[in-house]
């Protein structure tokens, strides 16, 4: 695969420094025991970051994952969201925190929220580290947000174009 350039959007150390915030807007508001259900693969070093960056403030959650599909391998969502790895966990009479890369149409954290609530979750709070505010198709909004972002498609920290660029440190956008 030809490297095509990425220029930076946001940077390694503002990333580092805005997780640090999150994980503390997230002690404040949430209990010590939640439960973090992060959306692969996307949200991988999110979670990664997020995680020991609640360990400092006192946070002490377990941790799943799960992988729903909905966009194919190219930038266009596909409209429509399944399950490809389900939880292992019980989330009955948990308060869930959803973990994801990105809000953009709505439809993976919509489909993830009233998945877990339906399975007995007692709340279901979001944190996404980016957020494009003009692109949504379902009413929802987060309740922590990293950053909002200009309507861009962007790669690296876990983000992906064809499963490249998730390594990338800082998160950009591809020169087109
Ligand atoms: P949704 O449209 O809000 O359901 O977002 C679905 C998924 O699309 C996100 O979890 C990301 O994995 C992916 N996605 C949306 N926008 C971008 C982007 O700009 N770069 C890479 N992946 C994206
Ligand atoms: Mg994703």
């Amino acid at each position: 695969m030809s490297s095509p350039a990425i220029t930076s959007l946001i940077t390694e150390e503002k990333i580092k420094a805005r997780v640090h915030e999150l994980a503390l807007e997230i002690a404040r508001t949430m209990p010590a025991d939640l439960m973090i259900v992060a959306l692969l693969r996307g949200s991988f070093v999110f979670t990664a970051d997020l995680i020991r960056a609640l360990h400092l403030v006192g946070v002490r959650p377990q941790v799943d994952f799960m992988t729903l599909g909905s966009y194919g391998s190219g930038t266009e969502s596909s409209g429509s969201v399944n399950i490809i790895r389900d939880i292992n966990e019980d989330v009955t009479g948990r308060e869930v925190l959803i973990v994801d890369d990105i809000l953009e149409s709505g439809r993976t954290l919509t489909f993830a929220r009233n998945l877990l609530i339906k399975r007995g979750a007692t709340s279901s709070k979001i944190a996404v580290m980016l957020e494009k505010p003009n692109k949504r198709q379902v009413e929802i909004s987060a309740d922590f947000v990293g950053f909002t972002i200009p309507d861009k498609f962007v790669v690296g920290y876990g983000l992906d174009y064809a499963n490249y660029y998730r390594e990338l440190p800082f998160i950009g956008f591809i020169e087109t």
